[in-house]
C-alpha cells in the first residue's frame, strides 16, 4: 500500500510557566528556539513556542503552549512520553547533565535493545532520550552540549492506552504504520522504512484513569505527522472518512503549514500537516529564527492586546543564534494544487483582559 506519511512533523505539549519551559528546552535539552508565536485557537493570548534542531527539521519540532491558567491531568488517552534521538554512547553524558541541572530522571534504562533516559519537565511532562545509531540530522549545540552528544530530533512518542486494539487498528490502517515488536507492556510501530521520527509505541496501562483532553498544564496535547502537499492532506482526510473516522477537521491555515485533525480511537488528537512555501522561514531569516514574537498577519492588528497579556520571556544567552550557526534559508517549494483547496483560518478576537 502507498505510504504518504513522511514521519512525525511536531509534537505539542502544554507546560505551565513560559520562562521555565524556555529554560528547560533550551538549556537542559539544548534545543533551538525556532519560533515564538501565539496559540491560534481561543480568545486568550497564550504563547506558542517551537523548539527544534539546527535546521528546524520537521521531525524535530516540539511545540509548547505554556498554559499556566489551568492544570491538566496526565493519564491514558494521551501521549505519555516524547522521545528524542541521541548518538549511541551518549546516555552517560545525559545522566550527568541532568544531575547537574537537578532535574528528575530515571537513570539509564534499556528498551527494545536501546539505552534511554526518561526525564521530567518542571511541569511534570515526561520526555526521553534514546540512543539511536546513524542519525545524520544536524543538532543544535550549546556551550554545555556538544555535537557528539546533542539531540538530533525526535525518535518517536509513546501513547498511553487503556486498550491497545482500536488504537493499533488506527495506526495500521489510517496512518499505515506496521507493528514491529512487543516488549512487556510496550507495543512498537514504525512507518515502513522507519528510523528516527517514525516510531510510535503504545503503552498498555489498563488500570490507569483517562487523562484530560483540554489544554491543561502538564499534559501533552497532540502529535502531528507530515505529508508534502495540501492534496495529500485531503487524501488523508478522505481515508479517515472511508474507514469511519468521520470526526475530522477542515484543513486549517496555521501560517507555517496547513493542518487537519482527527481524534484517534485511543484518545490522542492526531494532526497531519502539509508544507507551505517558505515554511518556518516565511517571516524570519535563518539568523533571526526564534528571536522575536511573530504573529500571523491576520493577528497583527491585535499585537498590543496580545503582548500586554503575555509574560515577558528571555531566551538564555547561550542558546541564541551565533555566527555560522544557521544555514542559508532552505527552499520549501510546494507545487500548486490542481484544484483549489478550501482553507479555514482561525481569527480570534483576543479579549482585552483576563
Ligand atoms: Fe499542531
Amino acid at each position: 500500500m502507498d505510504t504518504r506519511l513522511n514521519g512525525i512533523h511536531h509534537i505539542t505539549l502544554c507546560p505551565s510557566g513560559a520562562q521555565e519551559d524556555l529554560d528547560f528546552f533550551t538549556v537542559v535539552l539544548g534545543q533551538r528556539l525556532v519560533k515564538q508565536t501565539v496559540l491560534m485557537d481561543g480568545s486568550i493570548p497564550v504563547y506558542h513556542f517551537y523548539y527544534g534542531n539546527a535546521d528546524a527539521d520537521p521531525g524535530s519540532i516540539l511545540t509548547c503552549f505554556p498554559y499556566s491558567r489551568r492544570p491538566g491531568r496526565r493519564g491514558t488517552g494521551q501521549i505519555g512520553v516524547t522521545s528524542y534521538s541521541v548518538p549511541v554512547g551518549s546516555t552517560p553524558f545525559w545522566a550527568d547533565h541532568f544531575d547537574r541541572h537537578r532535574v528528575c530522571h530515571t537513570g539509564i534504562q534499556e528498551r527494545f535493545g536501546a539505552r534511554s533516559i526518561r526525564v521530567t519537565h518542571p511541569a511534570g511532562l515526561e520526555l526521553e532520550i534514546v540512543e539511536n545509531p546513524g542519525d545524520s540530522r544536524r543538532p543544535w549545540t550549546t556551550p554545555e552540549i556538544s555535537a557528539d552528544v546533542a539531540i538530533r530530533g525526535f525518535f518517536g512518542a509513546t501513547m498511553s492506552m487503556r486498550d491497545i486494539e482500536e488504537q493499533e487498528t488506527f495506526l495500521v490502517h489510517a496512518l499505515r504504520f506496521r507493528k514491529v515488536g512487543v516488549e512487556g507492556a510496550y507495543h512498537r510501530f514504525e512507518i515502513p522504512n522507519g528510523g528516527p521520527d517514525r516510531t510510535i509505541e503504545l503503552l498498555h496501562e489498563p488500570d490507569r484513569p483517562q487523562g484530560t483532553w483540554t489544554f491543561g498544564a502538564g499534559t501533552a496535547h497532540h502529535i502531528a505527522f507530515h505529508v508534502d502537499t495540501d492534496e495529500a492532506l485531503v487524501e488523508q482526510k478522505a481515508l479517515y472518512e472511508e474507514l469511519g473516522y468521520t470526526d475530522t477537521s477542515e484543513v486549517k491555515d496555521r501560517f507555517y503549514f496547513h493542518s487537519m485533525y482527527v481524534r484517534s480511537p485511543g484518545g490522542v488528537l492526531v494532526e497531519c500537516t502539509a508544507n507551505v512555501p517558505g515554511g518556518f522561514y516565511v517571516d524570519e531569516t535563518p539568523e533571526e529564527l526564534g528571536t522575536h514574537l511573530n504573529l500571523p498577519p491576520w493577528y497583527e492588528d491585535q499585537r498590543e492586546i496580545i503582548l500586554r497579556q503575555l509574560e515577558p520571556v528571555v531566551v538564555p544567552e547561550a542558546n541564541r543564534p551565533r555566527p555560522g550557526s544557521a544555514r542559508p534559508k532552505p527552499t520549501v517549494s510546494v507545487p500548486p494544487p490542481a484544484a483549489p483547496i478550501a482553507l479555514s483560518r482561525t481569527k480570534a478576537e483576543f479579549s482585552k483582559a483576563h
